[in-house]
């Protein structure tokens, strides 16, 4: 491809060196060296002459409608190394007639596969046997010590069956567990992959053992778990969000948590992260994890691809599937 068939692309984020090996080779790249201020230092580079057709970024870049007034008049799309876009203002970016893109499918058996891993983390009291562990607290092998709960013949209720949703219920078919989700629609041929459909997200939290939150943030979900929804629960319920903080109430989690309402919760997200609640650290029933659910590999390998051969194509006339707007 010759210099001038490509995009000019402002990298906002900093990636991996092989991801940002690809954006050099397809892309006419410009990486930033300022990592704080990204977005600043774009419109420095405007200021002395150099011309963008595409910012690239990722979650810690936030693309309001603020943000999106102040790009420069050349960019033509956004493409995120995100499968969500709760960061993203579709409205402004609409009304500057940007394109958006982002990452589906390439991440989502890695983000199944920490759900898995948080569920199981969860049931087993995880939290507590690494610290016991760790600390050199453990004294001695007794029949009463951590007793946990096992997964098998459990309902998994799965908030959210989109592709991350359905690659985390064939995961936990495997574990011998039952499938029950709630969803804007109920799945094509759901009934005949062993998904029971739940009219309402009370009736799926009535019914599951494991709350597994996996529906992007959107004005709907956001705060949705919250007391009303876990007034529904088993004393049983672990709650898992693999999705994205805000959409759990922290102060009813915590309180459900702190009462023994409920079992635990083991979390990858939380609402204003990287900042944690400090309330969740007192709490030995709470397993928790740094936003690793893309953090693999494979998938941050195939999040570039995916954004390579998006905007190429895209660039040659064609219709991308990873074109969000
Ligand atoms: C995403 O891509 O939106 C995920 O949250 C990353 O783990």
């Amino acid at each position: 491809m010759s210099a001038e068939a490509k995009f000019r692309v402002f990298v906002a984020t900093r990636f991996l060196a092989e991801v940002e090996a690809a954006f050099d080779d397809a892309f006419d790249a410009t990486f930033a060296t300022d990592e704080a201020a990204p977005l600043d230092e774009l419109a420095r580079l405007v200021s002395s002459g150099a011309r963008f057709d595409v910012v690239l970024f990722s979650l810690n870049v936030r693309m309001g409608a603020e943000e999106i007034a102040a790009l420069p008049e050349d960019v033509v799309a956004l493409a995120t190394y995100s499968v969500g876009t709760d960061h993203i203002d579709f409205e402004a970016a609409a009304a500057r007639s940007l394109a958006v893109f982002n990452t589906p499918r390439v991440l989502a058996d890695s983000v199944a596969e920490d759900a898995i891993f948080l569920m199981l983390a969860g049931a087993r009291r995880a939290t507590e046997s690494i610290d016991l562990i760790r600390e050199r607290r453990w004294a001695d092998w007794t029949p009463k010590q951590l007793v946990g709960v096992q997964l098998s013949g459990r309902t998994l209720g799965i908030l959210g069956m989109g592709d991350i949703g359905q690659r985390i219920a064939t995961r936990a078919q495997a574990l011998g567990m039952h499938i029950a989700y709630h969803n804007r629609r109920p799945v094509e041929e759901g009934d005949g992959r062993g998904f029971g459909f739940r009219e309402t997200p009370e009736a799926l939290v009535a019914d599951s053992d494991v709350l597994m939150i996996a529906c992007p943030s959107t004005p709907e979900t956001r705060g949705s778990v919250n007391a009303a929804l876990l007034a529904h629960a088993r004393a049983d319920l672990i709650v898992v969000n693999i999705a994205r903080g805000d959409i759990v109430e922290d102060d009813d989690l915590i309180a459900a948590l702190e009462s023994g309402r409920i079992r635990g919760a083991a979390l990858d997200v939380f609402a204003g992260e990287p900042e944690v609640d400090e309330r969740y650290f007192a709490l030995p029933n709470v397993f928790m994890v740094p936003h690793i659910g893309s953090s693999t590999i494979e998938a941050r390998l195939g999040m570039g691809r995916i954004l390579v051969e998006g905007l190429t194509a895209w660039r040659a006339g064609e219709a991308p599937a990873n074109r969000a707007a």
